[in-house]
């Protein structure tokens, strides 16, 4: 086990967000050190965790009196029904609007644990310790929560800020191969929302500086009016994968995939040269990551999917690199797409 260092040896991010700022702590053993961010006056805490995250060992100590509750792995936890069952044995303990709850795991808990604190008694508060690399760069940062419908991702959620997030980057030895590349593929994305000398930086520092572009991004628009769908980047495609299934791909494998799509459907609408494709190829392929459609990936079904996305309120839109940065694209013929499509087979 990694020394836990006190926190003024982790790497500290601030997300700005005036009476809702937090801090975010980045380094090996920070989870150690929960005790030190849960509010002084919490006199209670709720450790929602997952079990893959119990089985490695990865327990915490919020300093205060507290119960474990443990969900399954993976998405299919976010529902409904899992906040009622989680708000039902909060209520049966007796947690109050002073306490907290304590969400140690990857995205799918900290959606579920987040969401269920923004509504038991109205909303109480929630520190994220984020144990997988997707978790860390972010779905614990931005204060977005929520669970999933039968007919959608995410389609019921709230704003909900965090009161701190440790990223514990001892549990990342933890993860298995595939969930590892999965947090990979969304931080090549960083590479082109602010490059900043990313690929040059040990893991802890890009994760660091993974949270700052996010946290920088979520600070300017925290109730995604506009610049956040700039963290949509590469998501289009991404997301049109999932609905068909995923063709084996996680989410991040398939962000991978969805940033060169963009750069080759940029390139063909004449917005970014050759040089710039290649760069994108250059990234996802340092990351060790596939940028090829799955070959039994259907086109046209996809093109299709593409409209039915979230943001294609005004017609199918896209987040593309530009001159002037990414930026949302709508009008694209479809065959554009198709033939974008076909650059990645
Ligand atoms: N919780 C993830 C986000 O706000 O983007």
């Amino acid at each position: 086990m990694a020394i836990a260092p006190s926190l003024e040896e982790a790497l500290r991010v601030p997300v700005e967000l005036g009476e809702r700022s937090y801090g975010v702590w980045v380094g090996p053993g920070v989870r150690h050190r929960l005790a030190d961010v849960i509010p002084r006056d919490v006199s209670r805490a709720a450790v929602v965790t997952q079990a893959a995250v119990a089985d490695a060992g990865i327990t915490v100590d919020p300093g205060v009196e507290h119960r474990v509750f443990i969900t399954d792995d993976g998405e299919h936890i976010k529902t409904l029904g899992a906040v009622e069952e989680l708000c039902r044995q909060l209520a049966q303990w007796g947690l109050t609007r002073r306490d907290a709850v304590v969400a140690v795991g990857g995205g799918a808990v900290t959606d579920l644990a987040g969401f269920t604190a923004a509504v038991y008694h109205r909303g109480i508060r929630v520190v994220y310790v984020a144990t997988t690399l997707l978790g860390q760069i972010d779905a614990s940062v931005g204060g977005k929560t929520g669970v999933n419908l039968p007919e959608g991702k995410n389609l019921v959620g709230a704003f909900w800020q965090p009161a701190a997030v440790l990223c514990d980057t001892e549990a990342l030895d933890t993860l298995p191969p595939e969930e590892m590349r999965s947090g990979l593929g969304e931080m090549a994305k960083y590479h082109f929302i602010a490059d900043a000398g990313l690929g040059s930086l040990p893991l802890p520092e890009r994760i660091a500086r993974c949270v700052a572009i996010k946290a920088e991004v979520v600070a300017a628009d925290e109730r995604e009016s506009g610049r956040r769908a700039v963290l949509n980047y590469g998501h289009t495609l991404a997301h049109a994968l999932e609905t068909h299934g995923g063709y084996g791909l996680r989410h991040g494998e398939a962000v991978a995939v969805g940033l060169v799509y963009a750069a080759e459907l940029a390139h063909r609408a004449g917005r970014i040269d050759a040089c710039r494709v290649d760069e994108h190829r250059r990234v996802v392929g340092g990351y060790h990551l596939s940028a090829k459609l799955p070959a039994d990936a259907d086109a046209e079904g996809l093109v299709r999917q593409f409209s039915r996305d979230k943001k294609a309120i005004g017609g199918v839109t896209f987040m593309l690199d530009g001159p002037d940065g990414i930026e949302p694209v709508t009008g694209l013929d479809q065959a554009l797409m198709l033939d974008a499509l076909e650059a990645i087979r």
